[in-house]
């Protein structure tokens, strides 16, 4: 799999799945979506087992296991999300919060930024972000999202972030909509190795 896209709405086939969709369509490679809202995902309690204990893993037995192998496996990410209070909703935070042993693992290179935070085995590879909104406040999704990629040292290529007004974008009914998300695909492929 060379993608796997990370799809925090609750909703399928509604507007954050289908701006994905066509992101996807333009990448044109191997990939898979995943749904935290429909995932079995405990929250992070911050016990830093993953850390000292038993480094590069989380005591929960839930679907985060094979979720975890999944973005070991891909050659590049695609957070998707729709905006909820200027963020991303719970079940995606959720994940991203439980994405932390990655950085226990002694995979890759040490984080320079701050000491005692790990290594980066994500480090460089291409990431691409998508928030949409009812139509304000994306763009602070779009920074959550892109302040953790930051942190785990993607290289984010692309980025969409709009106000959508609940639309759903098929090549059908938005043509210029997902022409423009069909190119910005493309372009993310390109970055990939
Ligand atoms: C709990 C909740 C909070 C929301 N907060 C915002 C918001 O802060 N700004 C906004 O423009 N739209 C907000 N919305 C609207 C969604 O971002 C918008 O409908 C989005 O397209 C939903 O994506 P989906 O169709 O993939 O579910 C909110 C919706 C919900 C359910």
């Amino acid at each position: 799999m060379d993608i796997l896209a990370i799809c925090g709405s609750p909703r399928k086939h509604m507007t954050t799945h289908s701006v994905l969709q066509a992101v996807l369509d333009g990448a044109g490679r191997s990939h898979e979506i995943i749904w935290p809202a429909f995932m079995k995902i405990g929250h992070c309690i911050s016990c830093q087992a993953c850390k000292y204990k038993t480094p590069g893993k989380c005591w929960q037995d839930d679907d985060m296991t094979a979720a975890l192998e999944k973005m070991f496996e891909a050659k590049a990410l695609i957070i998707a999300s729709p905006t909820y209070f200027g963020n991303v909703p719970g079940p995606l935070k959720n994940f991203i919060d439980r994405s932390v042993p990655t950085c226990h693992t002694g995979k890759g290179e040490t984080y320079l930024a701050a000491e005692g935070h790990g290594t980066r085995p994500f480090k460089g590879q291409p990431a691409f972000i998508i928030a949409v909104s009812g139509g304000a406040d994306h763009e602070k999704a779009a920074a959550n999202i892109r302040l953790v990629l930051d942190y785990y040292e993607y290289a984010v290529v692309g980025e969409f972030a709009e106000g959508m007004g609940g639309v759903v974008v098929t090549k059908e009914e938005f043509p210029d909509i997902y022409s423009e998300l069909f190119a910005l695909g493309k372009k993310f492929c390109q970055a990939i190795s």
